[in-house]
């Protein structure tokens, strides 16, 4: 029997109510708004909360997921808001290939779901896509989050390895991961996942 694969585990998720999706940014993006430059590319944007919210604030925004379906949503959601933004299906591991300048890269939730592997092909697409300057914003669980249960962990020693050469690790501060009381994978600590917000820049 083979595995399952990313893509079928996360729209296993999105058949029913993902935890993560909250119906809004994270806290943690809402309170580095002003950080964020005026290009944007979120990566792994699901059904676009964070995308929209940032095009309402006049970012331009390029919102990607490699599954049909959130980016769907996303597409609606938006135009039900009034907002433009782009929505693209495609692989995050394939940004790099992307031949347009953004400012910062917001990713809330894709990067713990990377295994080693795929953790340095993202890392590497980052560094192709981005040029000196730009910045990115990663929320992701912590090592602080008790149990296995849901995405893996991150340690700060993991995070500042990945982003070693050419990049300055700017922050990584402790945060939260909102999640939907109640629904099934949401059991973590009440408040909110453990987790960090990271701020690199491309050196
Ligand atoms: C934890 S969810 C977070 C979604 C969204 N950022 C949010 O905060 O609501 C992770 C998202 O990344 C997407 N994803 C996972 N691996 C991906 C990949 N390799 N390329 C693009 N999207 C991916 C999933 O489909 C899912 O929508």
């Amino acid at each position: 029997m083979s595995a399952e694969t990313p893509a079928e585990r996360f729209s296993g998720y999105y058949a029913t109510q993902p935890p993560w999706d909250i119906g809004r940014p994270q806290e943690a993006f809402v309170a580095a708004c002003d950080l964020i430059g005026p290009r944007v590319l979120d990566a792994g944007c699901g059904t676009g909360d964070l995308a929209i919210w940032l095009a309402g604030r006049g970012h331009a925004v390029t919102g990607v997921d490699f599954l049909a379906g959130p980016i769907e949503i996303a597409r609606a959601k938006a135009q039900a808001a009034g907002v433009v933004a782009n929505f693209l299906e495609m692989d995050a591991l394939a940004i790099g290939e992307i031949p347009e300048t953004f400012d910062a890269v917001t990713d809330c939730g894709l990067f713990h779901t990377f295994d080693d592997a795929r953790r340095s092909a993202y890392v590497a697409a980052l560094t192709r896509l981005l040029e000196p300057g730009a910045r990115v914003f990663i929320l992701c669980f912590s090592p602080a989050e008790p149990g296995e249960h849901g995405p893996r962990r991150v340690s700060e020693a993991e995070l500042r390895a990945a982003f070693a050469v050419g990049w300055d690790v700017e922050a990584i501060e402790p945060a939260r991961f909102e999640v939907v009381p109640g629904v099934p994978g949401a059991e973590f600590t009440p408040g909110g996942a453990h987790a960090w917000f990271v701020r690199v820049r491309r050196t």
